[in-house]
């Protein structure tokens, strides 16, 4: 299905035919429009930018590229194509076909879900709304425009399906989305990773490799929902996360090569003085982004994620490809727990764990990113390796919040742990340090010392192509 870009609101779902949906919509318009003036990237409004924007949401080339002026970006809602006689895939009722209208029994959880899924998209353009005034190219500032439009283009998702669906308290809760502010000490976000600070590129690559992995997590078990439209609508954002990876993983990546370069080049392991950002300081904000990140799975035992499964309102990572009974009646997981002064493991019933099922694939997942940057480093010849910290140190959440844990996970005593935390954690004067870095690159093709240039551009153009326009 084509989209049509004369409309006010964008959309394959049938807009025009829905009047009270369409003025509910329009009315928040404005308002979504002022927080991206006000909240959205510096400086961006006059820019023309090489932007991909959706054109149909079918897979067959649904993405066009061009010159897209800021401030005439148009965001709509985009939802993917419906599977006929979709069916819910677990919980407690299985085998019955996927909701159309939201079901009157679990409609305070849907909400609470859509909610808190729907805050992380503003935040993160929040967090990162500065950083175009220090881009280390090009090609980096056009990459950055995208992501910040894209979850521009989330929030509208989330919000859709609270405006369709939830009447009075759907208009409310999309309103609230646009007061509570990133790092705001009196309305902050709702999860606090997307309440940090991004000042700085290195933050925002580590961010879109390990936030917005966790958005591809929490959208692909939202997506197995019984409730079709959350389906669809996280199906079709999916698409677009895995863009946002790319850019973390891809940019973490070409720091580590311009690093491993430097340090070849002139044999220390201390390329700070050359305009590089050190492996030690790279692993220092690994250790920060996973671990904060972990922290947004919640607790390893929940009561409101056993219910949102057996519900059949949030699934597990891939669903259908696990085999089990989908209902997790006498399965048992495996989870970690503080035992004194060491970690164990304890058995629990499965239907209780599956935060911490989702958890693990995330880890997996990450430690797949972090093996690539490993193969850079050996391929440069020198013997380090970047590493994820153990699950349990630096926890707010869970069954290790407040315990003092190493990156190698042994429990230590909180003064030995506060008296090594500058190994561990990016200090002040790291961030000092990456901030002193951050300078402006705005020529075609030119890039920051500090970074390596991309491997190709994007959709085929060349590495000088004028990704980003100022007039
Ligand atoms: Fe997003
Ligand atoms: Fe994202």
């Amino acid at each position: 299905m084509t989209i049509d870009y004369n409309e006010r609101i964008p959309n394959n779902v049938d807009l025009q035919n829905d009047r009270r949906l369409l003025r509910a919509l329009e009315k928040w318009q404005p308002a979504f429009l002022r927080w991206w003036d006000e909240m959205g990237p510096v400086g961006a409004k006059e820019c023309h930018a090489y932007l991909r924007t959706a054109i149909g949401a079918d897979a067959s080339g649904w993405a066009h590229f061009d010159h897209v002026r800021m401030a005439d970006y148009r965001w709509g809602i985009f939802l993917a194509a419906p599977e006929a006689d979709r069916r819910i895939g677990f919980g407690e009722h299985k085998g019955e076909p996927a909701w159309q209208e939201l079901p009157g029994e679990y409609r305070s959880e849907l909400r609470r879900l859509i909610v808190i899924q729907g805050d992380t998209e503003p935040a993160s353009v929040e967090q990162q709304r500065r950083l175009g005034q220090s881009c280390p190219s090009l090609y980096d500032l056009r990459n950055l425009y995208q992501v910040n439009v894209e979850e521009g283009r989330h929030l509208w998702a989330m919000v859709y399906l609270l405006q369709a669906y939830f009447g009075r308290d759907g208009r409310e809760e999309a309103d609230a989305m646009l007061e509570r502010h990133a790092g705001h000490p009196d309305r902050p976000r709702i999860l606090q990773a997307f309440n940090e600070k991004t000042d700085d590129w290195l933050s925002f690559f580590m961010f879109t490799f390990f936030q917005d992995r966790d958005g591809k997590f929490q959208l692909s078990a939202l997506a197995e929902s019984g409730f079709d439209p959350l389906c669809r609508t996280c199906r079709f954002m999916l698409t677009e996360e895995a863009h946002h990876m790319f850019v973390g993983e891809s940019g973490v990546f070409r720091i580590v090569e311009r690093s491993c370069e430097l340090m070849r080049e002139h044999d220390t392991d201390d390329v700070r003085a050359h305009g590089g950002i050190d492996l030690a300081t790279i692993q220092r904000f690994i250790n920060f982004h996973f671990s904060i990140c972990l922290d947004l799975f919640g607790q390893e035992q929940s009561t409101n994620a056993a219910n949102y499964y057996s519900q059949g309102l949030k699934g597990r990572f891939h669903e259908a490809k696990i085999d089990d009974d989908h209902r997790l009646i006498d399965s048992v997981s495996v989870i970690r727990v503080l035992e004194h002064a060491s970690i164990g493991t304890r058995e629990v019933p499965a239907l209780t764990a599956v935060n911490e099922q989702l958890r693990t694939n995330y880890i997996e997942d990450s430690r797949r990113g972090i093996g690539r940057f490993n193969k850079i480093i050996k391929a440069y010849g020198i013997d380090v390796e970047l590493r994820l910290p153990h699950p349990a140190f630096h926890r707010k959440v869970g069954n290790f919040a407040g315990a003092h844990v190493t990156p190698e996970g042994e429990v230590v005593g909180e003064a030995e742990w506060d008296g090594r935390r500058a190994l561990w954690l990016p200090s002040v004067e790291d961030y000092a340090f990456v901030r002193s870095l951050m300078r402006p690159v705005t020529e075609p093709g030119k890039m920051a010392g500090w970074i390596a240039p991309p491997k190709r551009g994007i959709h085929g153009q060349p590495p000088d192509f004028q990704y980003v326009r100022f007039d």
